[in-house]
């Protein structure tokens, strides 16, 4: 296993000094791990799928051999290039956004102009008015993701660096050199969408409907421990998003600790959790992107305001022991056994292409007797591909228990994922929300 070679050097204090949020590459293999993985592109905008994923689209074959130094030096080498592609692709997608986006107003606007007659033109006389709109509301989402593009331009200037680290920093200018890759702006739009989830008053909703009841179950579990003495709890979050789970589990008090592969979340939960001063600070427009299932204009076009609440509000004072951190890196590669006193997976377990492997590593993170709460649909993120094994809930079942899991609770939920509440088309999911106890021996 390569050692972690980039770290976020703007966040690597613990929270409780700051109240900053620790953020960290774990391992380098996660990245590849993003590399290699699908260009499944399931979007947004038609609500059908609450698909993350967020890989970068080149292919790479990643052959690590401890047998030819050379052939490791070189492979540790390739590595290192596409870590920085990889995140120059990132840094230059929300720099490029409105390029991006301006241009895709304008080929709407070619299409009125060259594609309609004078007198079809006639009957839309406010559609020009619109488009322009839409040009002002790209704006308005491209200054704020500048702001956190350009926080990240110098993120390879690590502070563990060593010799030639200089050479890595990325040089804003350099950006321009890297083609739009249409499938990471397609992520992007996506993670506009999840700010809106995640950290606005809007997203209010879908956090009841799915954090809520995971926040109730830990309170059910281990609200009788004081306050002060919960952050010996650890509780882990596989698929952390853009963090505000992790967040509010550790608002309650318990030592937190997301995981997330995608640098793109990562980056943009960093921003929010780390560099946001001031409560509503910035307003985005994250439904101009969807042109189908419209009402109104005014729906497409609408603002909504984030953040709805500071991190250094929520986590809690003066409580030394409390640990809050947010990883890089692919779960199932990053175990460490009886590490963790509870896992809480949200929308998560579906992302699996192999699910016996996800149970599998939950089984040996959590400590004997730990809790696993569950709340997400079974979407299967890979099943598109014909790459992934889609069990039953049925099926699911049976192995978790096979797994030396005893179910504690059962439910099915109602829960919508990223939805757009003024859109024609919203989709609710049934959700297994699921509490099973590891009954493993005692190590
Ligand atoms: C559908 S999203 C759910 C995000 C969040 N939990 C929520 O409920 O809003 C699933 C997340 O899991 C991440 N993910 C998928 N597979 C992963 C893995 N093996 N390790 C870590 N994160 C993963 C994706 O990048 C994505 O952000």
């Amino acid at each position: 296993m390569t050692k972690n070679k980039i770290k976020n050097k703007s966040n690597k204090t613990n929270n409780n000094s700051n109240n900053s949020v620790e953020t960290q590459l774990k391992n380098k293999n996660d990245i590849n791990k993003l590399n290699n993985n699908n260009k499944n592109n399931n979007n947004l905008e038609n609500q059908h799928s609450h698909e993350h994923s967020h890989e970068h689209s080149h292919e790479h074959n990643h052959q690590h051999s401890n047998e030819h130094s050379n052939k490791f030096n070189s492979n540790e080498e390739d590595e290192e290039r596409e870590e920085l592609e990889h995140y120059q692709l990132i840094v230059s997608t929300l720099l490029n956004y409105s390029q991006y986006s301006l241009h895709w107003v304008k080929d709407m606007q070619d299409f009125f102009h060259y594609k309609l007659s004078e007198e079809e033109k006639k009957l839309l006389p406010n559609y020009n008015a619109k488009m322009e709109a839409l040009a002002r509301a790209v704006l308005v989402n491209s200054q704020f993701l500048k702001k956190i593009g350009n926080e990240h331009c110098n993120i390879f200037s690590s502070d563990n660096s060593k010799g030639n680290d200089n050479e890595r920093v990325v040089d804003p200018t350099d950006l321009d050199h890297i083609k739009i890759d249409y499938f990471m702006m397609d992520q992007l739009k996506s993670t506009i969408r999840q700010l809106v989830r995640e950290w606005s008053e809007e997203g209010k909703v879908e956090r009841d409907q799915a954090f809520g009841p995971i926040k109730q179950q830990l309170l059910e579990t281990y609200g009788h421990i004081p306050f002060q003495e919960r952050s010996k709890i650890r509780v882990y979050s596989p698929g952390a998003g853009l963090g505000r789970l992790c967040l509010e589990i550790a608002s309650l008090g318990f030592s937190s600790q997301g995981i997330e592969y995608s640098f793109m979340m990562l980056i943009v939960s960093n921003f929010m959790l780390n560099k946001v001063e001031k409560i509503n600070e910035f307003k985005i427009h994250p439904y101009i992107h969807q042109t189908v299932n419209v009402l109104r204009d005014v729906d497409q076009l609408r603002t909504v305001m984030i953040p709805d609440v500071l991190s250094s509000e929520l986590l809690p004072k003066n409580n030394p022991g409390l640990e809050f951190s947010m990883s890089a890196g692919d779960f199932t590669k990053n175990i460490e056994e009886n590490s963790f006193d509870c896992i809480c997976t949200c929308f998560f377990i579906d992302t699996a292409p192999n699910i016996l492997e996800y149970v599998d590593c939950i089984s040996k993170i959590l400590k004997p007797g730990g809790t696993w709460i569950n709340f997400g649909p079974l979407l299967y993120h890979h099943a598109k591909k014909k790459d992934s094994i889609e069990l039953s809930y049925e099926q699911l079942r049976y192995l978790i228990c096979k797994k030396q899991f005893q179910f504690k609770k059962e439910e099915i939920r109602d829960a919508e994922y990223c939805s757009n509440q003024k859109s024609l088309l919203r989709s609710v999911y049934k959700c297994q929300f699921f509490v099973a106890i590891n009954n493993k021996p005692q190590i």
